[in-house]
């Protein structure tokens, strides 16, 4: 087994992002701009929003962080959506998800212009992706094309199974690894959480990408013998052990797998900072799109 190493392959291609702004910054062109909400208060959402910031620095960017209290109304956010759509100083911004109950994500996505919806979650933008057209993807799918790309896995050909559904990940996800293209062509199956045979059907992937927020589901029973699996959860399991009394779990049983598969992403280290990257990735892009 060899380990998928997220974390060094993310700070390639950031160090690729650094290099471009040094040369934009060179011929006094405009530094990419990223401006991140945050709404509320929850602890893992305000963890990657700090480390999108902070990707931002590393990167050469400029960056803005805008903290919202939990009881911001939808149509104060809303309005804030509206004001950074018209600021010619932000390139892209995101909107931390989830959102508190009382505001639909749905219609915040939708008002993100798509030009600087860097995370690839406005239907345009999604629709430009299905139809293989450039755009913004999202972040996460986007950086696990990256990681298998920049580390020569092999895709085409082979079956990739994609457990989860999500609109930002198992859905987009599953669209990428099928496209003409390299990565890609690989025969591609979701399974899900109605999925009956779910056991049978990961064990015949080549290429396992799990995406289903459940820690530790999927076991070596459930692994094909050289498979490469991809692990995006990052659950949040109560840990004594440790100060802060928690530890980050993916959705795969790591300890119980890694001798059967060929690859593995480490959860944290894996796919984690390949997001952050891929972010970057797409701010830097969205100053070209103008
Ligand atoms: N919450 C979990 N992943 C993401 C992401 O990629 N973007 C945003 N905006 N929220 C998230």
């Amino acid at each position: 087994m060899e380990l998928l190493d997220g974390k060094a392959t993310a700070e390639a291609l950031k160090q690729d992002i650094a290099a471009k702004v040094d040369e934009i910054k060179a011929a006094g062109g405009k530094v990419p701009h990223l401006a991140a909400v945050l709404v509320g208060n929850d602890g893992g959402s305000k963890t990657y929003v700090n480390n999108k910031v902070l990707a931002c620095e590393r990167v050469g960017f400029d960056s803005t962080l805008i903290e919202l209290p939990e009881e911001t109304s939808e149509e104060e956010l809303l309005a804030l959506v509206e004001k950074l759509n018209n600021d010619d100083k932000i390139d892209g911004f995101i909107v931390q998800v989830p959102l508190p109950d009382h505001i639909d994500e749905d219609k915040v996505t939708q008002t993100i212009h798509p030009r600087k919806d860097v995370d690839g979650f406005h239907p345009e933008n999604l629709g430009r992706m299905m139809l293989g057209l450039p755009t913004h993807i999202s972040a996460t799918p986007n950086g696990i094309v990256e990681l298998l790309k920049r580390n020569n896995i092999e895709t085409s050909g082979k079956h990739c199974v994609v457990v989860g559904r999500s609109n930002i990940v198992g859905t987009p996800m599953s669209i990428l690894m099928s496209r003409n293209a390299n990565p890609g062509n690989c025969t591609v199956t979701m399974v899900h959480s109605r999925t009956t045979n779910m056991k049978e059907i990961c064990a015949s992937a080549d290429i396992l990408i799990v995406a289903i927020g459940k820690p530790e589901f999927v076991t070596a029973d459930m692994v094909k013998q050289g498979a490469v699996v991809i692990d995006v959860g990052t659950t949040r399991v109560p840990d004594d052990s440790r100060e802060r009394g928690w530890r980050l779990t993916g959705d795969v049983d790591f300890d119980g797998v890694k001798d059967k598969c060929s690859y593995i992403t480490p959860v944290p280290g894996g796919v984690g900072p390949m997001t952050i990257a891929s972010l970057m990735q797409n701010t830097l892009n969205a100053i070209s799109m103008k």
